[in-house]
């Protein structure tokens, strides 16, 4: 007996389990609801057009509130850029508790541009002290001018008590944060259990993954000292981080699909990292990482090459201040991971070889994000002990925080 398969039949369950892979859902039946509700909302949206969702290129609708290409339409280019036509069904901001397909994330037409922006006015002596603790923030590394001052505008000053929660899991989200000063540690519960898995030291920021993709807290936080935040709201924040980090996503995707070190994620993993990665940029000579520096970033290069050096050892093993070459980095390589997995500090210096262009991840992204990496990542420790061993004459154990 032969079984003919109804025609658009693949192409709609390729929909559906390429958005399940992007979104690894708890629930596959609610989440099978939810994105068959909203393909048929887009079908009655479309009229009489609507088997276009079901053609034999298969599009289908994401998550994110975008039209998806599933893998057999690689060369529907014109299709690419055309997502104005899809309207995310209509959502209650304000009842944020989410299952994962509650509120469509559309940069594009998610949150209304014509609502008044929110403007928290500030002192001089303010001002400084957030251009201060912002500067760094990878998030906020690919805004223009007019956006960052906006996101400025719109921040406002939070003073912390020790053991104050300042976000708890499960809730839902309402700011973004940046840290002026202060320790925070980090919970995660699972299973009933929650258990301490990282924390911030005076910089860096926290609370971007319910905003930007609409789920609960996926963790607690808790000042440990006194501290001073700058919050930004949900409705700021998704306005002007969220577009860009659509931009972001049409940027990297191709790159970050080349990365050697990336390959064994999923594209939803792959896109995941590109919204909290941030670029920046070196000139000839700059130092990109210390040795000896306490670590809080990994890089992947972009452009241009970045020469890695360590301080040799004299014949007693003493370090001298003459540095050797190790190796060089070029576009798609990684540096800055053996820091972040041994938990000690840099092992090498790190410099920008003519105009260098990185992208780079704070800790806790790379913890959260890297995980089915860090087998690769940790094989090739060995190899720069044996490097060591041929340059230096004598084993270095990089994995060894008492050596
Ligand atoms: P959000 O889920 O909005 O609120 C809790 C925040 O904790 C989360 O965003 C991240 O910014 C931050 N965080 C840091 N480490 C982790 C982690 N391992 N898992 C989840 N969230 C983390
Ligand atoms: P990290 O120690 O965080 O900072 C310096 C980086 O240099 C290190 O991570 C590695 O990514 C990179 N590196 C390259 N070759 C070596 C090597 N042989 N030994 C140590 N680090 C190396």
């Amino acid at each position: 007996m032969s079984i003919e398969i109804p025609p658009g039949l693949t192409e709609l369950l390729q929909g559906y389990t390429v958005e399940v892979l992007r979104q690894r859902p708890h629930d596959l039946v609610d989440f099978a609801v939810c994105y068959f509700t909203r393909l048929q909302e887009k079908r009655l949206q479309d009229g009489a057009g609507a088997a276009a969702d079901l053609r034999p290129h298969g599009r289908g609708v994401n998550f994110d509130g975008e039209p998806m290409q599933t893998e057999s339409n690689g060369d529907d280019e014109e299709d690419e850029d055309d997502d104005s036509d899809f309207e995310p069904p209509v959502i209650n901001r304000y009842n944020r508790r989410v299952s994962v397909c509650a509120e469509a994330f559309n940069p594009d037409e998610d949150e209304d541009d014509s609502e008044p922006r929110v403007v928290h006015p500030k002192t001089d002596e303010q001002r400084c002290r957030l251009q201060e603790a912002c500067k760094d923030i990878l998030l906020f590394k690919n805004l223009d001018q007019e956006q960052l001052s906006q996101v400025l505008d719109a921040m406002f000053e939070r003073r912390v008590e020790p053991q104050e929660h300042v976000i708890d899991q499960n809730d839902d989200g309402d700011n973004f944060y940046v840290i002026e000063r202060g320790l925070y540690d980090i919970f995660v519960a699972r299973d009933g259990q929650s258990r301490c898995v990282g924390r911030y030291d005076n910089h860096g920021s926290f609370g971007e993954l319910a905003l930007m993709y609409n789920t609960p807290r996926a963790a607690t936080i808790v000042a440990t000292t006194d501290g001073a935040l700058w919050g930004l709201d949900r409705v700021t924040f998704r306005r002007i981080i969220l577009k860009n980090n659509a931009k972001k996503r049409k940027m990297y995707e191709i790159f970050v699909e080349s990365v050697p070190i990336l390959k064994s994620l999923e594209l939803s993993e792959r896109m995941k990292i590109v919204d909290v990665i941030g670029e920046k940029i070196y000139k000839d000579g700059d130092r990109i990482i210390a040795q000896g520096d306490k670590a809080d970033c990994f890089y992947i290069v972009e452009s241009g090459e970045v020469k890695i050096m360590m301080k040799s050892k004299t014949k007693s093993g003493q370090e001298s201040n003459q540095e050797v070459e190790l190796t060089r980095c070029k576009r798609g390589q990684y540096f800055g991971e053996l820091a972040l997995v041994t938990n000690k500090p840099r092992a090498a210096s790190a410099y920008a070889v003519e105009n260098v262009k990185c992208l780079v991840m704070d800790v806790q992204a790379f913890e959260r994000l890297l995980g089915p990496c860090m087998d690769i990542m940790k094989r090739n420790i060995t190899h720069y002990e044996e490097q060591l061993v041929a340059l230096f004459g004598s084993s270095m154990d990089l994995r060894d925080p008492g050596k």
